[in-house]
């Protein structure tokens, strides 16, 4: 025991070491660059979990429009009046949507006695004063019946938010769906828990029946693409600037089998025309309305560009194939990039067009599979070599990444994730500073400190920005990054720790998201090296682009640190006047919800006393990114 806390120089002494050591000081090295920040590293990873897709970024806002979510049952629609429902197999819409819902209407229904469906959508349709809504649906009735009404309403049917008629149904399915549009007033609620009706009130003799198939119901959608995304998710991706979209998972491109995969040509062309699959990784019926265009458009709106998974033979449950069975999951991938980036003349890139996007997407990354290490068969090798070698025949300039090592190709990226505890995170931020510089390159296409539920808690971000420093640091090795799972709606959250969460009305995102941000979007394109010396529970990274110079330092300790810092081989010098950028909370277990989603936000401030040789003291639980200007 001492009396009092010893100096650095008492602690040196008395273990032995030249003072030095032991006091502590950040240095970064201005006059003696390291290597390039990789131009595409931070990007997104999306795949369908937690209703990210469907109830999520997909701004449909129907629940099983397409009556496939279930065999026996129409779940989520529920009758209205004295109409009773029921799936009905031997009235299909075409091939692909193949039945639809029946309604048995009530005789004597009139005015003031309507019958129908009702829809519950993804834990209620929301609704807004002011906003024009585009709903589409295919009907046809036993008799030429009409009009049909569709309303958004309450969930109690007491109140009519917004409604547009059909005038007349006739016997047949048209070719296309009816499409409407219902405008909210101005004194509309905010509602979160509106319902989606399709009803008459036309005349009705007994055992007259009406079928629907497709109702869907749009709000409008982020830069107003039909069948598009929703606008506040889609505003907190291009806010974070993402250089590339990993897509379509995860899980979510291997399905649990064979026959529950993303299969991408069920995923294009008119969305009445797409089967849908159970999404059985995690529990719910996809309709694949947000299919690979939707996908690639997406990318666009983000100005990113694709990370394209492949379904490369292996799914969770262990099916996998192999051989000559395996050909023709080959040929769905070269197609699949020839959809992608062919010329209009290509098979695939007519199709692309007649879909409505001539003009071919870039494509630089193709992920064959994903998380391969758990085929215990072993098999991955002779499918990625497969998959590598039909690629890079037709398309050299692609560079393949692995998602587990191969032995019998060179893969030009390998993927690795990491799902960690905050604490393991923030260790981690040295993992790759000794890597073999020669070794295959690095995609991290999932990590997460996982802490926080149904997003990460101020803990947990510090382990992310921790260990994303040490990508940064690291990124002539790895060379892009992204953290998963991107999405969870609060109702269903499948995977407890998510960078952002919403219901159906609003969405928030984490510290996590602020601390990717900060460290994303004040970067330079070159890294400093940086070396902390007596500085525990500190990680850092330094980069600069021209006169800016930009300093992470995040402190994972619960008490205020000064961090002396020396800015060596300053050709002249450094500004007095910085700016400083600081994310911090009350405590490891502060967070942002739903409710509070401003609890953690980054300030900036400007701060004084910038120099080649200064002191800047950071909060406790914090990430600070300095901005300094070099004279
Ligand atoms: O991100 C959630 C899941 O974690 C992904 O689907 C899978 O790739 C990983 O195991």
């Amino acid at each position: 025991m001492f009396p009092s806390v010893l100096t650095p120089e008492q602690v040196a002494a008395l273990a032995g070491v030249p003072a030095q050591t032991t006091t502590p000081l950040l240095s970064v090295d201005v006059g003696n660059p390291g290597h390039a920040v990789s131009p595409v590293l931070p990007g997104v990873m999306f795949e369908d979990i937690n209703h990210s897709g469907e109830g999520g970024i997909y701004a449909e806002l129907v629940q099983n429009r397409s009556m496939m979510a279930d065999d026996s049952t129409p779940v989520h629609w529920s009758a209205v009046g004295e109409a009773t429902l029921a799936l009905d197999t031997t009235t299909p819409l075409n091939a692909a949507l193949d039945r639809s819902l029946k309604v048995v209407l009530p005789s004597g229904a009139g005015a003031g006695n309507r019958a129908g469906v009702a829809n519950d959508g993804f834990w209620g349709i929301p609704v807004r004063p002011g906003t024009t809504y585009t709903a589409r649906l295919f009907a046809k009735a036993s008799k030429r019946i009409g009009p049909l009404t569709v309303a958004i309403e309450s969930a109690d049917g007491a109140t009519v938010y917004a409604s547009a008629h059909v005038p007349h149904i006739g016997t047949a399915f048209p070719g296309r769906p009816f499409e409407l549009t219902l405008r909210t007033g101005s004194r509309t609620p905010v509602a979160g828990d509106a319902r989606l009706t399709v009803t008459t009130a036309a005349p009705t003799a007994a055992g007259e029946t009406l079928w629907l198939q497709h109702v869907s119901l749009f709000p409008p959608t982020h830069h107003n693409r039909p069948n598009g995304l929703r606008v506040d998710l889609m505003d907190k991706l291009v806010a974070l600037k993402p250089k590339f979209l990993r897509f379509p998972g995860g899980n979510f491109v291997e399905g649990n089998t064979v026959a529950t995969r993303f299969n991408w040509k069920n995923t294009i062309g008119p969305v009445w025309e797409r089967p849908g699959h159970m999404d059985d990784a995690w529990g719910y019926w996809s309709t694949d309305g947000l299919g690979l265009l939707e996908y690639l458009e997406w990318v666009e709106d983000l100005h990113a560009q694709p990370v394209l998974a492949v379904y490369a033979g292996y799914s969770l449950k262990g099916e996998h194939v192999t051989g000559d069975k395996l050909q023709p999951f080959v040929q769905d991938a070269l197609d699949e990039i020839e959809y992608v980036t062919g010329p209009v003349t290509s098979t695939w890139g007519a199709r692309r067009a007649a879909d409505g996007h001539p003009e071919p997407f870039p494509l630089e990354f193709v992920e064959i599979g994903n998380e391969d290490w758990f085929d215990s068969s072993g098999s991955y090798d002779e499918r990625f070599a497969a998959f590598h070698d039909a690629i890079k025949a037709k398309y050299p300039q692609l560079k393949l990444i692995a998602t587990t090592p191969v032995t019998s190709r060179t893969p030009d990226l390998i993927d690795e994730h990491y799902y960690l505890a905050p604490s393991a995170a923030q260790a981690s931020t040295h993992k790759y500073d000794d890597r073999d510089r020669n070794a295959t390159k690095v995609f991290v296409g999932e990590w997460a400190a996982q802490e926080g539920r149904p997003t990460p808690d101020l803990n947990a971000a510090l382990g992310d920005a921790a260990w994303l420093a040490g990508l940064i640091r690291n990124s002539d090795q790895v060379l892009m990054e992204c953290y998963a799972p991107l999405f969870s709606h609060v109702k269903n959250n499948v995977w407890a720790t998510n960078l952002i969460a919403y219901d159906n009305l609003t969405s928030y995102v984490s510290p996590s998201y602020w601390a990717q941000h900060m460290l994303t979007s004040r970067l330079g394109d070159t890294v400093l090296r940086a070396t902390a010396r007596a500085l525990p529970g500190l990680a850092t990274v330094a980069t600069r682009s021209g006169n800016r110079l930009y300093l992470a330092v995040v402190n994972c300790r619960t008490h205020q640190l000064d961090v002396p810092i020396e800015l060596k081989g300053l050709a002249r010098g450094v500004r007095r006047k910085a700016t400083a950028t600081v994310l911090t909370g009350p405590s490891r277990a502060a967070t942002n919800t739903l409710a509070e989603p401003d609890t953690l936000v980054p300030r900036t401030s400007t701060v004084t006393g910038a120099a080649a040789s200064f002191t800047s003291t950071v909060p406790p639980l914090s990430v600070t990114v300095l901005e300094l200007v070099l004279t």
